[in-house]
């Protein structure tokens, strides 16, 4: 019998044509009338409101989401509560008149689907988002980071025009660190029949026998038709080329008017290619409900079977692999676009953090964007997946809630994280109790993993520690040891170590422009350096691992300076993901690559005869260095650390020599002229014409013989031509106040020790899109890019 499929479901986007303009939190005049008007009278009556389909938004800006607000304010200098914190933007409380955000976005839908059921699903809203949509309230999402969906087939216009319609309102913070503001993650209309596996209904886990597998998919059915009704339910699973390897056995299910119900069914899966860190292998599974012949509802998960342990003795094993986690904590923000980032930049950044041999990521402190787990599960990176708040109300369970649900089938996401820091309550009695709430809702949820909290306690047991499965520590690295003679069986991680501040290609503390030296010695009290937390952590088997605070750079949280600096420094990379030197320390004992690296640039004319203090980071067992051909000894590398000359500073070469295993390595930095070129390497050189890829190019000021210019300052400006666009621009410089996104024809940045980094983002026609890269006084260059 062959099924037919004239109508299973669709999921439509619905990023594009929005229409955006700020509102007002104090001035209800310039909020629209919101506060005046009545909207929560009745439905669909409001004549002459916002909120109403025929409301005219000629004039409103025209957007597409992902949508950050915030990043396009100026910076301003402000002593206002949470200012610095989130990156001197005129957001909050304090700026009414930039911290209300009002979208409109108009759609059609097919006649055909009269009687089908529709949903509206927000991905993310930053943030307590009011929704409407043909002049009917929706549903008001509180959150500012985990997405939520709506029934709306009541309120679908089959005529005409459908009009949704969100105030956004960003007038609290929910964190301490730039949170942007808007639709900043995607929109989408599902359209199911009315007997439908809701959104994150499917869940599929594995246990593991030795090779083999059983596969447990559980699926949930609704029907909202108005009579009882029957189906069959059935899953199938494939490899990653869509051979199928199973399918469990036909399951009737009879389902009452509003009936929901939740099917378990198993399947064996022989020879399991197991989701690794180096092959994060991807099975999927197809559930289908149907009746008779006709499927009503078809789903795809894709999904990776693994097996995780935490021996509190002996560390963390993977697939019976024991490894050490690498790990970083991150903010979602990146140079030129804020919080709002296209899908390809999530793969952007995930593989920048695996190529320094990372293979963990703390989505520090909210559930990240779905694509972000989508590059995880793709490209092999554990994830550490939080809970914005440790609180147990009716809404935080609730968010917590959708995070499980929605997240569980993410193979990367190896462990939760309930909380963060919460000093008030995280010692006592208030703290344990909220624990215990969330960790029964987890363990419902989601059997298969385990919890963590990070903790800013020492030696402490007492409150979230007395029952948190896994201690987490943020920093007093120094008290892990004693934690864990005294707890012995509680498995322990570092959920924030680390944490040197640096600025990339700055190697003199500057007061005044707010930069600290790219070295691995500046760091905040209650935190560390690289070379003191990750010694204890590769050290010692009963550390699981770390992750270092943070990955990238974001804004916010300057520290240990504020304004003029508008950006934190803590990052191994900068905000637009470029290595400081700390990287190559990182990278030398987190990878067997060949790392050797000489740091710091050798251009200092004012410095002749001068002492330089010249670090290598490398994995070799000896390096020697020389100035200019000179030997300057050859020193022994100790495990997990690096070296140090002193050098009498004079123009030339310096040159290291690297005795790994008895191979040569070898690398050196030279004094160069002056920059002659600007030269742009784009990570990629084909992107689809589908309106959402994009490439990130990326700028070097060089000299006539290809060197980078380690100070180089011109202003770059960039020209686009064919059908893209640039969407942000930035330099990883933390105390620029320049634009990040830039009028049509007039984008620029000033290079910041040499680089900047510009963003594009592809049309949907096919062709070429050329990006002229010009500096005066520069020879200038030209990227090429084949949209097809
Ligand atoms: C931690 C906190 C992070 C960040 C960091 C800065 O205490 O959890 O969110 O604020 O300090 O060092």
């Amino acid at each position: 019998m062959s099924l037919s499929t004239t109508f299973a479901q669709k999921k439509i986007s619905l990023d594009e044509d929005w229409k955006f303009h700020f509102g007002n939190s104090s001035d209800v005049s310039k909020d629209f009338d919101y506060g005046k008007t009545t909207l929560l009278h009745k439905s669909n009556v409001y004549a002459t409101t916002i909120v109403n389909p025929k409301f005219v938004d000629s004039t409103w800006k025209k957007i597409n989401v992902p949508h950050d607000w915030v990043v396009e304010l100026p910076f301003v200098k402000s002593d206002q509560v949470e200012m610095d914190s989130h990156g001197y933007k005129p957001v909050g409380g304090a700026y009414p008149e930039t911290s209300i955000g009002w979208y409109r976005k108009r759609f059609s839908v097919d006649k055909k689907d009269d009687g089908k059921r529709f949903e509206l699903q927000f991905d993310g809203i930053y943030r307590n988002a009011e929704i409407w949509l043909n002049g009917f309230y929706v549903g008001t999402n509180f959150s500012g980071y985990v997405g939520n969906s709506y029934d709306v087939s009541d309120y679908i216009n089959f005529e005409g025009d459908n009009v949704i319609v969100i105030r956004v309102d960003a007038t609290q913070y929910e964190g301490w660190f730039y949170e942007g503001a808007g639709i900043y993650r995607h929109v989408w209309l599902n359209v199911t029949n009315k007997i439908f596996i809701p959104n994150d209904g499917v869940f599929v886990h594995s246990k593991v026998n030795g090779k083999n597998a059983t596969v447990t998919v559980e699926i949930e059915i609704e029907n909202k038709n108005l009579q009882s009704s029957n189906a069959v339910v059935y899953s199938i699973i494939t490899d990653r080329n869509g051979k199928q390897l199973g399918k469990t056995s036909e399951q009737k299910v009879a389902l009452s008017v509003n009936g929901k119900t939740t099917i378990k069914q198993n399947l064996n899966l022989n020879n399991v290619t197991f989701w690794s860190l180096e092959n994060p292998y991807l099975y999927r599974v197809i559930s289908v409900v149907k009746s008779g012949n006709q499927i009503l509802h078809q789903t795809k998960t894709r999904f990776g079977i693994k097996t995780v342990k935490f021996d509190s003795k002996e560390g963390f094993f993977l697939n019976g692999k024991k490894i050490k986690i690498q790990g970083t904590n991150n903010h979602q923000d990146h140079a030129g676009i804020g919080s709002a980032l296209p899908d390809f930049m999530q793969y952007y950044r995930i593989k920048l953090l695996k190529e320094m041999g990372s293979n963990a990521y703390r989505a520090s402190h909210n559930a990240p964007t779905p694509e972000l787990l989508e590059a995880c599960d793709s490209l092999g990176m554990l994830v550490l997946d939080e809970q914005r708040l440790l609180n147990s109300s009716p809404e935080y369970i609730d968010q917590f809630k959708r995070i499980l649900k929605r997240d569980r089938n993410h193979v990367s996401v190896f462990l939760w994280s309930i909380g963060n820091e919460e000093q008030n309550i995280q010692g006592n009695d208030y703290g344990k109790r909220i624990a215990k709430t969330l960790l029964a809702i987890q363990e419902e949820l989601d059997p298969s993993r385990t919890s963590t909290y990070a903790a800013d306690m020492a030696n402490d047991f007492k409150g979230v520690n007395e029952v948190i499965p896994i201690r987490g520590f943020n920093y007093r690295e120094y008290a892990v040891a004693d934690y864990h003679l005294d707890h012995p069986n509680q498995p322990l991680l570092g959920t924030e170590m680390g944490s040197t501040v640096t600025t990339r290609g700055i190697y003199e503390k500057d007061e005044i422009r707010a930069y600290v030296p790219d070295q691995d010695i500046t760091h905040p009290w209650w935190a560390s350096k690289a070379e003191t937390w990750w010694k204890l952590a590769a050290e010692n088997d009963y550390w699981l691992g770390g992750f270092v605070w943070t990955g990238f750079d974001y804004r916010g949280e300057p520290t240990p300076y504020k304004w003029p600096n508008i950006s934190s420094h803590f990052g191994i990379l900068d905000v637009c993901g470029f290595p400081k030197n700390i990287y190559y320390y990182y990278k030398s004992w987190w990878t067997n690559d060949d790392i050797l690296h000489i740091s710091p640039h050798w251009n200092w004319p004012e410095k002749v005869g001068k002492p330089i203090d010249v670090w290598v980071n490398s994995n070799a067992d000896e390096v020697e260095l020389f100035l200019s051909g000179k030997s300057l000894g050859k020193k022994t590398m100790e495990r997990n650390s690096h070296l140090q000359w002193n050098v009498i500073y004079e123009a030339g070469t310096l040159e290291a020599i690297g005795y790994k295993n008895g191979r040569k390595l070898t690398t050196k930095v030279e004094t160069t002229n002056h920059a002659t070129k600007v030269v742009a390497v784009a990570d990629k050189t084909t992107v689809l014409a589908d309106g959402k890829d994009g490439v990130v190019v990326n700028i070097s000021i060089v000299d006539d013989n290809g060197r980078e210019v380690p100070v180089a300052d011109n202003m770059v400006k960039f020209y686009i031509s064919g059908d893209a666009k640039i969407i942000g621009v930035g330099s990883g410089d933390p105390s620029s106040h320049e634009p990040d996104k830039c009028a049509d024809g007039a984008w620029q940045r000033i290079a910041f020790n040499g680089k900047c980094q510009v963003i594009i983002q592809a049309g949907k026609s096919v062709g070429d899109v050329k990006l002229e890269v010009k500096s005066n006084g520069l020879l200038s260059t030209v990227v090429e890019i084949n949209q097809k």
